[in-house]
């Protein structure tokens, strides 16, 4: 069985006064819930913040990207390595806005993965399709592309420990969620695609989110869903009552 896991990735928002005054509404509202993985992914400059009142509960700290590298010359960027030292598990990758906006590729993506793997943190590769693809009937080919090219070269035991996130790129803070069969298609095929990489042991245990528009009126039936292990949440993450109740959807 594998367990649902539902993140917040609050992209750029939020100051650290405003992101304290959130988790402490939001602890409360959440925390006789067992049943889900909670991760916060916040902006760099809120992590420290965020770790501290994080501190004594289940939910993880999550950053929204990060770079291949140790140190170095690397102007405005931020190592692997700075965010396990302010207690961060997991870290959003290829987001679909960092793709577009910033022209990140595959390949990039790919050395991401295997620098976030290789220093203990747990990459939630995002992988979707483009309006245009999708009516174009491309997307199938598109996640499995990204997914091919994302984790090509890791073994096994690596990929096991990753998250996936389905985020379909015109769902994305667009009102327009996908529905939850058109979801659990994608997803049953994100999950084939592991499958035929890595085996079916691998690939059954790898949980794998939706991203688009998920907001509390939407993530029960979602989540009802087989192949649906959880969500990634943008604007609905934003607001404390919001984000508990997608939480504690199974209540
Ligand atoms: P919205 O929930 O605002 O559509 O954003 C989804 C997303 O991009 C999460 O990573």
């Amino acid at each position: 069985m594998r367990k649902p896991i539902i993140a917040a990735n609050w992209k750029m928002h939020k100051t650290n006064k405003e992101a304290q005054l959130f988790i402490r509404e939001f602890k409360p509202l959440i925390q006789e819930n067992k049943e889900v993985d909670v991760v916060l992914c916040v902006p760099f400059t809120q992590l420290s913040t965020v770790a501290e009142e994080l501190s004594g509960t289940s939910i993880a700290l999550g950053a929204q990207n990060m770079y291949p590298r140790e140190q170095g010359a690397f102007t405005g960027e931020i190592s692997p390595e700075m965010l396990l030292e302010l207690g961060v598990q997991y870290v959003i990758l290829g987001h679909s806005e960092r793709r577009e906006i910033f022209g990140e590729t595959d390949e990039f993506i790919r050395e991401k993965i295997g620098k976030a793997l290789e220093v203990g943190l747990i990459p939630i590769l995002c992988v979707g399709e483009s309006l245009e693809e999708k009516e174009q009937g491309l997307t199938q080919e598109k996640c499995r592309k990204q997914i091919l090219k994302g984790l090509e070269g890791l073994d096994a035991q690596e990929v096991e420990k990753i998250v996936v996130a389905y985020e379909p790129i015109w769902a994305i803070g667009t009102g327009k969620n996908a529905s939850p069969q058109d979801a659990e298609d994608t997803i049953s095929y994100i999950r084939s695609t592991l499958i035929e990489l890595f085996g079916e042991e691998i690939g059954q245990k790898v949980r794998i989110q939706y991203g688009g528009s998920v907001k509390p009126n939407n993530i029960k039936e979602l989540m009802a869903k087989s192949n649906i292990d959880g969500a990634l949440v943008g604007g609905a993450s934003l607001e404390p009552v919001s984000f508990a109740q997608i939480v504690n959807y199974g209540e």
